[in-house]
């Protein structure tokens, strides 16, 4: 798609994630969870979408064998629904299958329309559920896996 740069996270994009993070989710994560994640977690890989040197969204996993568990996926709410967070999944699944990745994983909420949606076009399928998974409403999570 034109106009758009996907690329490896960095330490220097620290602020900007945890601002998008903070647009995007009723559980941002923390300045120091994304340090976390980018500078100390040995199985985290992050990529970010740029829009004219701005960062307008990111997503992540963890690498465990040959198993990749995505993290988070969010794009700025005043660019949805243009291919986006399709575009970034799409090479994150390519980049991460260099790596030797060869099934993804997620957690999401039955109610994220958006997500769901999402997942079930990138070929994601609901394998399980569990309990209460999250904190703020005690709304289960659906586990989903692809490949
Ligand atoms: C989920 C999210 C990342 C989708 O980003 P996006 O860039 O708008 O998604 P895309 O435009 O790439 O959409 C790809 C597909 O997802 C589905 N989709 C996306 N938004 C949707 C919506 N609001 N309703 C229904 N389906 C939707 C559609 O199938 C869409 O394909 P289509 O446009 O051909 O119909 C975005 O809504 C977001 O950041 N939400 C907040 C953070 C979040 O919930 N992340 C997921 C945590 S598990």
């Amino acid at each position: 798609m034109n106009g758009y740069r996907i690329r490896t996270a960095e330490e220097r994009d620290i602020d900007r994630l945890t601002e998008l993070d903070a647009l995007c989710f009723s559980m941002p994560w923390s300045r120091e969870a994304f340090h976390q994640e980018l500078c100390e977690n040995p199985l985290a890989f992050y990529m970010v979408l740029e829009s004219e040197d701005n960062v307008i969204g990111y997503a992540g996993l963890w690498m465990i064998l040959s198993e990749g568990h995505i993290t988070n996926v969010a794009v700025e709410p005043a660019m949805r629904r243009k291919g986006l967070a399709e575009l970034l999944l799409r090479e994150l699944f390519q980049q991460a299958g260099d790596r030797g990745i060869q099934r993804f994983t997620l957690e999401v909420r039955p109610s994220n329309v958006a997500a769901n949606g999402l997942y079930e076009k990138l070929g994601f399928v609901v394998m399980g559920r569990r309990k209460q998974y999250y904190e703020d409403n005690g709304e289960d999570a659906l586990i989903l896996w692809r490949g």
